[in-house]
């Protein structure tokens, strides 16, 4: 068998302006929101990245028309003659966000039909909340172990009150998803505050949907019947912009890294600078002046919004490796999250684990090695580490970097990085 990889010669410098693309986790639900419509939608902005595809798989088997110009980075959906058929192909395993599928058919239909949904290993990632939100509004639940499916399915779908016990990103979209068109009120406590989340409701909102408070703990939501097309640009990629944040911090002299809300950013920015790292907002901007090779230790956790992001824990813990002395990553979000530190110690990192936590001695030298992207964002945490190690690193697994970054090959090496991909025997 061969398979592809990234190859990186590392250890030259990055200069230049790079665009971010369209919210990944925005989108993977902003896609399956569509089928709530009863008329065309049309979304901007939307990422060229292997998630996208299989979501328009799954669109496609619903009988919606599907048309996607990559060029411009537009999807427009007909769901007019749609058909509410069991998703059990494997497309539903390609990603973790098919599940928006479940809220959504649930809302339209009052029945769904849905294979489990893959996506990223970060631990055990169960959907219970999504679930007791669901039967809450009066759904009864049905799994056949045998084939992994779940079988939902309501007479009607009351508007109620639900208590997340976690402030869930996924549960919350889920549960919005099904109550946009359920009888009466629907009231989420302890909701996510992720921009994400506020991405999904602006749509909703635009297709008829009557939404409040996204964006605090409280959302409400009042049912209404008919759902219709609208047309939405997705927001910028605060994880895509954070990886290029810490890129740019590793190994950039002057980089720019542009069509960003630094808003969404903050929580990243402030440990950039407390490690020593000069950047400037202006306007969709952030300029960032590289390292002067005498980084700071920090201390970083986890936390849901505004808290520092999950998603970049792993790619800052490569830059952590050049950090003068010891410094500490805890999660509280994905307590087993750290399956990059095994790689990077494959290529000259010092980095031993703790209970949910991950120590950094630095400052250490990267050499290039052949490593393994096993999940998204190590993948990510591997190109940080490449693009700073001596001589040439080899990420293999690399269909998980392309389901959430949108041409990082080309985006990099227009900055001047060197980068190749080839199909190698395992
Ligand atoms: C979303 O995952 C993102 N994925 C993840 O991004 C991100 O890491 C995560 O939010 C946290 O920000 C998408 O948006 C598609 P959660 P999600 O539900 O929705 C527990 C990336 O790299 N939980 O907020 O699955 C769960 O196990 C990815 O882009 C339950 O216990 O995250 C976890 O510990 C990977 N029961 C915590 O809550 C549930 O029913 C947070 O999960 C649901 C979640």
């Amino acid at each position: 068998m061969s398979e592809e990889v990234i190859a990186i010669e590392g250890g030259h410098k990055l200069n230049g302006t790079v665009t971010i693309s369209g919210a990944k986790n925005a989108t993977v639900a902003l896609i399956p929101s569509i089928v709530l419509s009863d008329e065309p939608v049309e979304i901007y902005n939307v990422p060229e990245i292997s998630d996208v595809d299989a979501l328009t798989v799954l669109l496609e088997e619903l009988n919606c028309v599907v048309e996607r110009d990559i060029s411009v980075g537009e999807i427009g959906v007909d769901p007019r003659n749609m058909k509410n058929i069991p998703l059990v192909s494997d497309a539903v395993d390609k990603l973790r966000a098919s599940y928006y599928f479940m809220g959504a058919l649930l809302g339209k239909y009052k029945e769904v039909t849905i294979r489990m949904p893959g996506g990223c290993y970060l631990g055990p990632r169960p959907i219970d909340l999504h679930l007791k939100g669901f039967e809450a509004l009066g759904a009864d639940i049905n799994y056949d172990e045998e084939t992994g499916t779940y079988h939902l399915k309501a007479d009607e779908l009351i508007g109620t009150e639900i208590y997340l016990d976690f402030a869930s990103v996924g549960a919350t979209i889920n549960i919005m998803l099904a109550a946009v068109k359920a009888k009466g009120r629907t009231v989420i406590e302890n909701a996510a505050k992720e921009p994400e989340i506020i991405d999904v409701a602006n749509l909703l909102t635009k297709m008829g949907a009557r939404i409040r408070g996204v964006g605090t703990d409280t959302i409400t939501i009042d049912g209404v019947e008919h759902m219709h097309g609208a047309y939405h640009e997705i927001i910028p990629d605060r994880i895509e912009a954070g990886t290029f944040l810490i890129i740019a911090a590793a190994i950039g002299e002057k980089m720019v890294i542009q069509n960003i809300i630094p808003q969404h950013l903050d929580a990243l920015i402030s440990k950039l600078k407390e490690m020593g790292i000069k950047m400037e907002k202006i306007g969709d901007s952030i300029v960032v002046y590289g390292n002067d090779g005498n980084l700071k230790p920090v201390e970083v956790k986890t936390q849901i919004y505004p808290g520092f992001a999950t998603d970049l824990q792993q790619p800052l813990t490569t830059l952590l490796t050049q950090g003068n002395g010891q410094s500490k990553v805890s999660e509280t979000i994905y307590k087993e999250r750290f399956k990059h530190c095994a790689q990077l110690n494959k290529m000259g990192a010092d980095i031993e684990l703790g209970e949910a936590c991950a120590y950094i001695k630095g400052k250490t030298p990267l050499h290039g090695a052949r490593v393994m992207a096993t999940d998204l964002r190590c993948g990510a945490a591997l190109v940080v580490a490449g693009l700073m190690a001596e001589g040439k690193t080899e990420i293999t697994n690399v269909y998980h970097i392309d389901r959430g970054y949108d041409n990082i090959d080309h985006k990099l090496i227009t900055l001047g990085a060197h980068i190749t991909r080839y199909m190698i025997d395992d």
